[in-house]
């Protein structure tokens, strides 16, 4: 099946793409080409209509916490990709991406891809993915590399690196190899759209790790 057949995955990717055109890069060089960057490679992805390839979907203990992180964006800029990734939550394969996960996290966190190399949305131009915390995570010190990242903020707060807290509308951003280690508030889970640019071969080889201090 082709993206240009399927709306739901259609509306939940330009929605993504307008966090990359509506949010500000806060006059920083490097967000403002990374930014452009994410714009492109989804510019592409639509003239390229992918294969979507969903795979057996696959709930985590986390996603009890989705209901309420898509409640909580309501009346907020980034509504509308919450609902739109709740219109796809069926279809959505939710993982831990660690072949041992953090004790403590198992029940804390999640990802999704979206759009990537392993699909559901097929493309190597870049990775697209949606991070889910229940309140009160840690989520240890990583970092990715040849992988230039941002996360944008959907709903609740988080903070990374003890630097500032983040919320709904705010874009952080971790050029490859930087460590990061983020944290979310404690009484409301954090919902993050994440994106990853960088040649199609780190992207097809890049692997979840965290760093042993
Ligand atoms: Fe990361």
């Amino acid at each position: 099946m082709r993206l240009s057949n399927v709306p739901s995955w259609q509306y939940l990717l330009r929605d993504v793409l307008e966090l990359y055109y509506m949010g500000s890069a806060g006059g920083s060089a490097k967000i403002r080409t990374h930014m452009a960057e994410v714009r492109r490679a989804l510019g592409k992805v639509f003239e390229d209509d992918p294969e979507i390839d969903y795979g057996p979907a696959k709930m985590l203990p986390v996603c009890e916490h989705l209901d309420r992180a898509i409640s909580s964006s309501t009346g907020l800029r980034t509504a509308k990709v919450a609902r739109s990734l709740e219109s796809v939550r069926g279809l959505l394969n939710w993982k831990y991406g660690y072949e041992k996960v953090p004790r403590g996290l198992t029940r804390k966190y999640g990802y999704t891809e979206i759009l990537g190399p392993n699909g559901p949305v097929v493309s190597d131009r870049i990775i697209v993915g949606c991070v889910l915390f229940a309140p009160k995570t840690t989520y240890p010190a990583h970092s990715h590399k040849g992988i230039t990242e941002s996360y944008v903020c959907i709903a609740g707060n988080t903070s990374e690196n003890d630097a500032g807290v983040y919320a709904p509308g705010s874009l952080i951003f971790n050029p490859p190899g930087q460590m990061h280690r983020i944290t979310t508030a404690d009484r409301e889970p954090c919902l993050l759209v994440y994106a990853w640019t960088g040649n199609p071969e780190d992207l097809r080889n890049q692997k979840m790790s965290f760093s042993k201090k």
